[in-house]
């Protein structure tokens, strides 16, 4: 038990009801997350409808079980914050009204963070302690070698001789890359961002889970594209990278799809989409997916003129994504959060929360979600 004053935290913008506790300096007490993933594995993608109703029923006690990891409950939260957009509207407006509900019931002021600028401020949290009291660790690439790293935060918990403590400075790149998104921006500071370069159509994790949805082999496909990748020949099936020339700075994943989906449907007609030959498609349309990722970012930093990359958002979570980023070894740091905060979560909406100002009584009140919400949407503090 602590004696430390959080922000509870709520994000609900998709397929995961979140909750979480931060502090002001980065330590995650709780970082809740219930998964709606055996919902949607049978139709093989998000079912908007189906998502909302199951943030319903799961918000409410969610908040109550992560509020009874504190102290004085009630007392030792500071603020609340919600995600207020982008993301699916029936679901995002679950986290917004409850959220709304609870700082007007409870007396607290209510912060509205934007889901992507979050994505980027998980390398900046110390995850929650494990239950044998370890602390996972985030991954810093450097010149090469793999580091675990955890933020100045962390110093006080004393984690082991190996673990870098770090985090990137500002100003730096980022790639969002996540089921919705696919994006670099030039980040100034926490919640400050500028578009560099975004998808023309699928975002990479949309083409992962449409892949694997055309291989038959579940959902979502990019931890088990991951896997199967590791099984496979990358030499079997060579697949043409997007977007390829160097003054193309944007991303483009649907033709890619439509080339292994030509390609499936040749082998399935010719009978031969047996196991072996799916790794290898595996492997094949990852190579091309990590390609044109780590390419078009390492150029963007190097053309912004930063010497930190940060990887975020649920294909942050690739291991040949990670493995790849090591090989290449540019002249750059590069960070992947810790696993647990790659994928949607609520303590990267607290921690960035910290950044941003509270809304008043009456904005609060009329906080709406919004489906579509640029990252360039500003409601920092000037000094944080
Ligand atoms: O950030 P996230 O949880 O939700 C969005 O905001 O979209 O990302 C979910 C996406 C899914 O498309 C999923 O297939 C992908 O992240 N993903 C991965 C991996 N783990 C999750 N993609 C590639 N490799 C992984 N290991
Ligand atoms: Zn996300």
């Amino acid at each position: 038990m602590s004696h430390d004053r959080y922000i509870l935290s709520i994000e609900s913008s998709c397929d995961e009801t979140a909750c979480a506790l931060v502090t002001r300096d980065g330590r995650v007490l709780v970082n809740a997350i219930a998964s709606q993933i055996d919902l949607h594995a049978r139709y093989g993608g998000v079912v908007p409808e189906e998502a909302s109703r199951r943030h319903i029923e799961a918000c409410l006690p969610m908040v109550q079980e992560t509020l009874a990891r504190t102290k004085n409950g009630w007392a030792d939260i500071e603020a609340i914050a919600v995600t207020r957009g982008p993301g699916l509207i029936g679901c995002l407006l679950v986290g917004v009204e409850t959220a709304k509900a609870l700082a007007w019931g409870y007396g607290k002021p209510l912060i509205g963070v934007h889901h992507l600028q979050g994505h980027l401020h998980a390398p900046f949290l110390c995850p929650d302690p494990r239950a044998d009291g370890t602390i996972p660790t985030h991954l810093l690439i450097e010149n090469g070698s793999e580091r675990p790293a955890l933020p100045p935060c962390a110093a006080a918990l004393k984690p082991p001789a190996d673990v870098v403590i770090a985090q990137p400075d500002f100003p730096h790149v980022g790639l969002i890359v996540s089921g919705g998104h696919t994006s670099l921006v030039a980040v100034e500071s926490p919640g400050r961002c500028k578009t560099l370069a975004s998808t023309r159509d699928d975002a990479a994790g949309e083409a992962y889970d449409k892949v694997a949805r055309l291989l038959g082999i579940g959902f979502p496909g990019g931890p088990i594209i991951d896997k199967r990748a590791t099984l496979g020949r990358v030499e079997r099936f060579r697949f043409t990278p997007p977007m390829k020339r160097r003054d193309e700075r944007d991303f483009s994943f649907s033709g890619l799809k439509s080339q292994v989906s030509r390609k499936v449907e040749e082998l399935r007609s010719a009978g031969e989409l047996d196991e072996a030959t799916i790794n290898d498609l595996c492997a094949g349309f990852q190579a091309t997916v990590i390609e044109s990722l780590l390419e078009k970012s390492i150029e963007a930093a190097r053309d912004y003129d930063v010497r930190d990359l940060l990887i975020v958002g649920g294909v942050a979570a690739n291991r040949g994504l990670r493995a790849a980023a090591a090989r290449m070894a540019p002249n750059l740091r590069i960070w992947f959060p810790n696993f647990s905060l790659c994928t949607d979560n609520a303590a990267m909406i607290g921690g960035l929360a910290w950044h941003v100002a509270p809304l008043s009584p009456r904005e609060a009140i009329e906080l709406d979600a919004k489906a579509n919400l640029p990252i360039e949407f500003q409601n920092v503090k000037d000094v944080s």
